[in-house]
């Protein structure tokens, strides 16, 4: 399987850099809004106005999930405390003092036909728990250490058992349900990359001019999580905090680039 997996060509690589610099533009400025009382559904506009005004293309609006449940219907996945991921982003909700937001957000460069890069942060409004930056710091840490060990040669098992230990050695939650993945031509491409030690997992030799994105979610409690009625919200089952960070990464001849550098 992992040998089947297409490198980038240079021209792809050149746009996707391109791409993942919008994002991580207009991903920045998003953050930058993030303020006591503002919503969510502004977040969302702002960051369709960010990735339009760059000549991209939204790309998890319209997402075909799976499990039969509508497509995905904003630009910006927004996941608030106990949400992991998924949150949608028009939702009428406002942020207060002390909440942690995970803002996740994909592009398409160009907008038509072009190559898709993806990014995930998560911030605080305005003064936040010591337990709420231990989480954040840490799934932080554990994006950084598998990033590290982004290498042509490197088998993706060993970024997916780096991932865990950063989590489990804080007492934390690897969420499992979720994993990170090849990115390119879609959103989503082989190989999966898990955050844990996932035996069933396809053994995948990364190789030069492989994109893959990297992204860790982690909880202060349980990695069980519970999908919302709206069918997109994706929270820890138990309602403790949860945490994302993810970059596009390209493997390069001797490591790696981050694409979406923030
Ligand atoms: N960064 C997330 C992912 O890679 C965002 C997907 S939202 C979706 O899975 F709507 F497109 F599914
Ligand atoms: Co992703």
């Amino acid at each position: 399987m992992g040998n089947s997996i297409k490198s980038k060509t240079e021209k792809e690589i050149h746009l996707m850099r391109q791409g993942g610099s919008i994002l991580a533009r207009a991903l920045r400025k998003v953050v930058g809004h993030v303020v006591t009382g503002v919503s969510l559904k502004e977040l969302d506009g702002y960051a369709q106005q960010y990735l339009e005004e760059a000549g991209g293309e939204a790309a998890f609006r319209g997402y075909q999930g799976s499990g039969g449940a509508r497509s995905y219907p904003a630009t910006l996945c927004a996941s608030v405390n106990d949400e992991i991921v998924h949150g949608i982003g028009t939702r009428d909700i406002i942020l207060k003092e002390g909440d942690i937001v995970g803002l996740d957000l994909g592009v398409r460069y160009p907008a038509k036909n072009g190559l898709y890069t993806d990014m995930a942060v998560t911030v605080g409004v305005g003064k936040i728990s010591s337990e709420a930056a231990t989480l954040m710091a840490v799934t932080q840490q554990a994006l950084v250490r598998g990033i590290a060990l982004v290498r042509p040669g490197q088998d993706i098992k060993v970024i997916s058992k780096e991932i865990q230990l950063c989590a489990e050695s804080y007492g934390y939650g690897v969420i499992r349900d979720l994993t990170g993945h090849g990115i390119g031509y879609a959103l989503h491409e082989d190989p999966p990359i898990f955050n844990y030690d996932e035996k069933n997992a396809p053994s995948v030799i990364l190789k030069e001019g492989m994109t893959v994105c990297i992204e860790p979610m982690i909880s202060t409690g349980t990695w069980r999580v519970k999908v919302d009625p709206d069918g997109w919200t994706i929270r820890t089952a138990d309602k403790s905090l949860a945490a994302h960070f993810e970059h596009t990464i390209l493997v390069t001849a001797h490591g790696s680039e981050v694409i979406t550098h923030f």
